[in-house]
């Protein structure tokens, strides 16, 4: 069997998990890490044998397959161009940049150089969700007329909550959309085999200024720090973001993203309307998928490898009963990363950078829509 080495730059909250997942590969040994911060720490804790403080330093000398990219948006673009340009395949975090202008070079660069170029778009590898786009493509529910939903999160509630995602040059220009609602289209567009033609959006922030700790603070800290050890910076990304979508098939829908209500930690939702039967699936029951009929009972299957689509069952690991989840999803996209790579005919079902570009301008689009308080199209 092929071992691959991987480098994983990054190592604050997502980094690691990357390390985890790549662990439960058994083909891929995590060979280094690189961290402008956390390197040497992250190195020694996870017992990886090499570590750089300097990416460029680690792609080249560690002679790797693949770099999991899992630093902040705004430095996406330099390391997936430096790691394509020296021959290393890339495995890089959504958002696929800080800009539309950036990944628009990423994608050209990506599809010219013969390399995998992915993203953790995971929310695809949830084994209902991939069952739920099967039976879609099957026509079990009918042609699609809506599509709606929520990402919700709180772990920017208090205005003492602070991540690098509040600052423009890092993040982009915007933040919720970006960080939780690219997830949420990336998603809906994957199951239903439709793409977001329109957008119509309106923003809200609920901290206009907020208090930034003086001291570094990961994604997703309760660290609490005394009243002297903050400072106050005025907030410009969205909060709340509320969206009106049309499809191409003439389907409609709408989603509310948020970071900042209460109680709902991370949760992801959306309900399909077909002709035929409807679909919910809700990542805090995320081995169910719900499908609605309107004469008889509701359908409430769990996630097994005998009661998923045949095409499906590849990524469901575990017998029914036993829960798969969110490290799960991880794990079922990297080993579809993995499984590409010199092997054209494998399945290809984790976004690629076309779809990361796609991303990034359906996020420019709701923010130009927010500006103007006016429908915007995609691709006028
Ligand atoms: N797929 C998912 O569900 C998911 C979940 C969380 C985060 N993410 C994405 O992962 C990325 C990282 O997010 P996070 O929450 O882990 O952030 P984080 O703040 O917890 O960690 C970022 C790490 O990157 C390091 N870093 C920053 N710039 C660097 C550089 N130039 N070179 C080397 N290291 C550098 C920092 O020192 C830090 O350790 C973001 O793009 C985010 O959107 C995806």
């Amino acid at each position: 069997m092929k071992v691959y080495k991987a480098g994983v730059i990054g190592t604050g909250f997502v980094g690691r998990i990357h390390i985890e997942t790549i662990r439960r590969l058994g083909n891929v040994v995590v060979e280094a890490v690189a961290d402008m911060a956390s390197a040497e720490m992250t190195a020694q804790e996870m017992n990886v044998p090499h570590y750089f403080s300097d990416y460029k330093e680690m792609i080249d000398k560690m002679n790797l397959d693949m770099v999991h990219i899992c630093t902040p948006n705004n430095t996406h673009f330099e390391i997936a161009m430096y790691a394509l340009d020296h021959g290393v395949n890339v495995l890089c975090e959504k958002p696929m940049t800080a800009t539309v202008e950036e990944a628009k070079i990423l994608a050209e660069k990506a599809a010219s150089s013969g390399l995998i170029a992915a993203l953790n778009y995971h929310n695809r590898f949830y084994p209902m969700n991939h069952h739920l786009r099967n039976i879609i493509r099957d026509g079990e529910l009918g042609d699609i007329f809506s599509i709606t939903g929520t990402y919700t999160q709180d772990w920017l509630l208090n205005i003492t909550d602070y991540s690098w995602r509040l600052s423009v040059k890092e993040s982009g220009k915007t933040r919720t959309v970006a960080d939780i609602g690219s997830h949420w289209m990336d998603l809906v567009e994957f199951v239903s085999g439709q793409k977001i033609t329109a957008v119509c959006a309106d923003f809200s922030i609920i901290h206009p200024i907020r208090k930034k700790p003086k001291k570094q603070v990961l994604a997703f800290s309760t660290d609490q720090f005394a009243p002297e050890d903050y400072e106050d910076i005025p907030v410009k990304t969205e909060d709340c973001a509320s969206v009106l979508f049309k499809f191409d098939n003439g389907a409609k829908g709408s989603a509310f993203f948020s970071q900042v209500i209460a109680g709902r930690s991370v949760a992801i939702d959306y309900t399909i309307g077909g002709y035929k039967k409807s679909a919910e699936w809700r990542s805090e029951v995320c081995n169910e998928l719900v499908v609605g009929r309107k004469d008889s009972f509701c359908e409430r299957s769990e996630k097994g490898p005998v009661t998923v689509h045949p095409d499906s069952r590849p990524i469901v690991a575990y017998p029914i009963g036993h829960l798969e989840g969110f490290p799960d999803a991880f794990k079922q996209c990297f080993k579809q990363v993995y499984g590409s790579i010199g092997n054209p005919d494998s399945p290809r079902d984790y976004a690629d950078m076309q779809d990361g570009l796609h991303e990034m301008i359906l996020c420019e689009k709701i923010f130009e829509s927010d500006q103007k308080q006016q429908w915007v199209e995609i691709n006028p």
